[in-house]
């Protein structure tokens, strides 16, 4: 276990380079379990999440070999078990995205029930729906969830909410089964994108990924392929917020200014100058003290969950009161009680935190409840007088490589120690 010991009041400034996405990566591993022919999957950012997705695979009967520029390459040839362990699938919800595969290809699927960030109740009906209206069935017992096809078939499947997951799991499991299916209200995540262009490279065939309605050709084998996951706009993201509020002049590179619409437009609302420097850079200088703005979390192309506690780090130092709506989640505002203690004034209503800004924040111990309230609170941190001890950091590089060392390399005053507690 680690700490993380941050000293506030450095401006970041200069140069980062963002990795490979977490939220594109997983699926897109645990599809290549779909062909009998390896692949070799690009951009892999170093996470602790990449490593539990690699082992369930390996777990399955898969080989999976890292390569030494950050490639990792899957051949899915022997994957024999259905069974996904319950210590894999309790560390992190995401395994939960080999049940499409495994169904699809081996015809039965046992999954632990998904664990992970415990950001609310998280139900997997959808998934299951999903995978009942392609012919299976489903059956749960002993915390399993087991499901059983002889053969998939394309259907219509209706998703009541446009869950990330599910969409994807959908989309895996039909492109591997007979015949046309389409997902309605699918989510429409850049994540979702990248996933179906990687099934269409496998030999499906996928139209209107990103839209409202996904349509998937299935076929009865698919072949591996060599991948380049997209940037992480939720890292991306992060970095912007960590420029605006050190009053910095950082320039994130690698990402897709598309993707980060509705944290641009937020960040310039709060006062910060965002320029689009090109198609894979965005430059990001902070105000002197940002503005309070209020948002409301959404799916894509809403402002994002991912990015709920890092913006409200902001808005904890802005001039005004902010009203952050949480609506994607039910139970993420793990960090308020957190950031309390940086002496940040927040209240609680309901779905809604109504944040009144002050000038300054001030160093405290904290713990990091969760992936992205961890990195919120070191964002504050940076921004707040004194020092910050942050514990519980293995939830943050569950999804952020190097993140001390990327704040490091702009100027941030970041070391990690080890906790002795
Ligand atoms: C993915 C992301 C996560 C992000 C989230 C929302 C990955 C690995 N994780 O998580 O970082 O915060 O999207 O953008 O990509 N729901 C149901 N039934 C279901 C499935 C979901 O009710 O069967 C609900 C959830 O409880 C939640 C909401 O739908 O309230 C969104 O969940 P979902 O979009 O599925 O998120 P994940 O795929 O788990």
């Amino acid at each position: 276990m680690e700490r993380a010991i941050i000293r506030g009041g450095a401006r970041l400034c200069g140069t980062v380079r963002m990795s490979g996405s977490k939220n594109a990566v997983l699926p897109v591993l645990a599809a290549s379990i779909l062909a009998g022919s390896p692949s070799i999957i690009r951009e892999v950012p170093r996470l602790d999440d990449v490593l539990t997705i690699c082992e369930v695979l390996q777990s399955l009967g898969a080989r999976v070999l890292f390569h030494s520029g950050g490639e990792i390459e899957v051949d899915a040839s022997s994957v024999s078990e259905t069974e996904a362990p319950y210590d894999l699938v309790r560390r992190m919800r995401a395994s939960f995205l080999v049940m499409g595969p495994l169904l699809a290809r081996l015809g039965h699927a046992k999954i632990s029930l998904p664990g992970g960030c415990a950001i609310g109740a998280r139900p997997i009906d959808l998934h299951l729906k999903g995978f009942e209206a392609l012919g299976a069935r489903v059956s749960l017992g002993d915390g399993y969830v087991k499901v059983v096809s002889p053969g998939l078939t394309g259907q219509k499947v209706y998703l009541d909410f446009p869950s990330v997951g599910a969409t994807e799991n959908i989309m895996m499991a039909a492109s591997l089964s007979e015949g046309t299916t389409f997902i309605e209200n699918a989510a429409e995540e850049p994540e979702i994108i990248d996933l179906g262009n990687f099934l269409s490279n496998m030999g499906a065939e996928v139209r209107g990924a990103g839209t409202k309605v996904i349509r998937i050709d299935g076929r009865r084998e698919l072949h591996g392929v060599d991948y380049t996951v997209i940037p992480d706009r939720i890292e991306a993201g992060t970095f912007m917020v960590a420029g605006a509020i050190t009053r910095g002049d950082v320039i994130v590179s690698n990402v897709v200014p598309e993707h980060l619409k509705p944290v641009i437009a937020k960040l310039q609302e709060a006062g910060a100058r965002v320029f689009e420097e090109s198609e894979t850079q965005v430059h990001v200088i902070g105000p002197e003290r940002p503005q309070a703005a209020d948002f409301k979390t959404l799916p894509y192309p809403g402002f994002p969950t991912d990015m709920q506690a890092q913006m409200m780090a902001l808005m904890c130092v802005a001039d005004g009161t902010s009203i952050i709506t949480e609506t994607v989640f039910e139970n993420r505002f793990m960090h308020v009680g957190e950031m309390k203690r940086m002496g940040a004034d927040i209240k609680i209503e309901g779905r809604s935190a109504i944040v009144r800004g002050s000038e300054n924040a001030w160093g405290a111990p904290v713990r990091a409840p969760d992936l992205r309230a961890g990195a919120a609170l070191m964002l504050l941190g940076l921004r707040a007088q004194g020092i910050t001890e942050i514990s519980g950091l293995e939830h943050i590089h569950r999804g952020y490589a190097d993140i001390a060392g990327k704040l490091r390399s702009l100027g941030g005053d970041i070391q990690r120690v080890p906790d002795l507690i």
